[in-house]
């Protein structure tokens, strides 16, 4: 079957894993990525398949509803997947009305332009998807109930085999109520609520997947593990904010590909699934897998990075706990992650080591600036 997918945000961390998915398995499909490179969009990243005939890269902004309506009418879309946003939570504190245009009226500017150009076909929303990529942290925080951890009762193939804890008895269902703290989360939260709207109201064919945090190759380093990986290797203090005690469940980013993969084929329309690996870890010990994994890598001595870690101020509203309950798309989908943590994490350290010059790119000039300006006031 072929198939025009419009991917927005592929110059990103996750679009462009799931842009390299999507062309190694379905050699038949075209696939135009739409980014208009922020500071988090890196075209060296797309590097590998910019050649490719069945891709195509447009520098447009997902907020210039013009130029979206002008590559709806050129390209003809099946489906978009749409993955740009404003990702960063504590840019989010400091600015909020960027994330408000770009996350809000971005993800509307898209809906509407796929609205005008599906409606005006004759087969109208027929084989059509609107996909939109949302994060957990729409549902809010959850309490930490056990904060020593008790044995998870639930499990995936990415669950940890060395650590499998549960912080809490409650779980993100796909049920829960909206209750974002963040900026960030709130404009996220008021995208998905826009793309379920055009469903209700226009019925549009539209998708929501909310995940859990991502780890893995060409992340922006202002994330947690790829801004440590960095710092460990130029000796740069680790910056833990509050007591390091917040806890995230961590998925590799191929498998969330994956996930969206199986959705976006066999998922039912207007339909909300969770994605995440039941892997839940507090900041502090994942950070210490990170710090063991890069100085064994490194050949430095055990030990030797641990003297970077330096609590800092906490994030303003930093939220607790997230933890997502995916077996509906386990039971449903049969999803299954195709890679366990410890190897998961091993892989991305390897990466990052061995991609220094991505790294280095990404992180000269203005990134360098507003970090040591981020750091300085804290
Ligand atoms: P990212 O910050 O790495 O990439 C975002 C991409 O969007 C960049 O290439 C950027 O240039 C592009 N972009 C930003 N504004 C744009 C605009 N106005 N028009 C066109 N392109 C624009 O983000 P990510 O971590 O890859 O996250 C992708 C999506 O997944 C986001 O919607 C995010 O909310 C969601 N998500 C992320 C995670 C995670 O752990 N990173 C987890 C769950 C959900
Ligand atoms: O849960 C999904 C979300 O995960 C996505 O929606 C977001 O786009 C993505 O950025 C991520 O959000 P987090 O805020 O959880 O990720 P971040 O890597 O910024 O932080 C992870 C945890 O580590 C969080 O509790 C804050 C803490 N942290 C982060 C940084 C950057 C630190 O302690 N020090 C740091 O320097």
């Amino acid at each position: 079957m072929n198939m025009t997918i419009i991917v927005t945000g592929g110059a990103g961390f996750i679009g462009s894993n799931f842009i390299f998915h999507m062309l190694d398995k379905y050699p038949d499909y075209r696939i135009i990525c739409l980014d208009c490179l922020t500071y988090a969009g890196n075209l060296s990243t797309l590097e590998p398949v910019m050649d490719r005939p069945n891709f195509r890269f447009v520098k447009e902004s997902i907020t210039d509803r013009e130029a979206v309506y002008k590559l709806f009418e050129e390209e003809h879309p099946d489906m978009v997947v749409n993955f740009a946003a404003e990702s960063h939570v504590d840019r989010s504190i400091k600015d909020p009305f960027t994330f408000a245009k770009t996350n809000v009226m971005g993800t509307l500017s898209l809906l509407q332009a796929a609205k005008v150009h599906w409606e005006s076909l004759p087969e109208k929303y027929e084989g059509k998807r609107f996909y939109h990529i949302s994060t957990d942290e729409v549902y809010g925080a959850l309490e930490l109930t056990n904060p020593e951890g008790i044995e998870s009762p639930f499990t995936t193939t990415a669950s940890s085999k060395e650590h499998h804890h549960a912080y809490g008895s409650e779980f993100f269902l796909e049920t829960t109520k909206y209750n974002p703290h963040s900026p960030y989360s709130a404009s996220k939260a008021s995208s998905d609520h826009f793309v379920r709207a055009y469903h209700d109201t226009y019925g549009m064919p539209t998708i929501v997947t909310n995940c859990s945090n991502n780890y893995g190759p060409y992340q922006f380093p202002e994330k947690l593990i790829p801004l440590f990986i960095n710092n460990i290797r130029h000796r740069k203090p680790l910056p833990v904010y509050g007591k390091g005690e917040n806890v995230r469940d961590w998925l590799y980013v191929v498998d969330h590909a994956r996930a969206i993969d199986l959705i976006f084929h066999k998922g039912n329309v207007a339909e909300t699934y969770n994605i995440g690996g039941f892997n839940e870890w507090k900041n502090i010990d994942i950070i210490k897998v990170v710090i063991r994994t890069v100085d064994r890598l490194l050949g430095n001595p055990e030990g030797h990075s641990d003297e970077l870690i330096t609590y800092v101020t906490d994030r303003a509203g930093h939220d607790l706990r997230y933890a997502i309950d995916s077996r509906k798309l386990q039971k449903e989908l049969g999803w299954e992650p195709s890679l366990q943590f410890e190897e998961g994490i091993e892989k991305t350290v390897r990466w990052y080591l061995d991609n220094q010059a991505w790294m280095d790119n990404i992180t000269s000039g203005e990134y360098e600036r507003y970090y040591d300006d981020m750091y300085k006031n804290r």
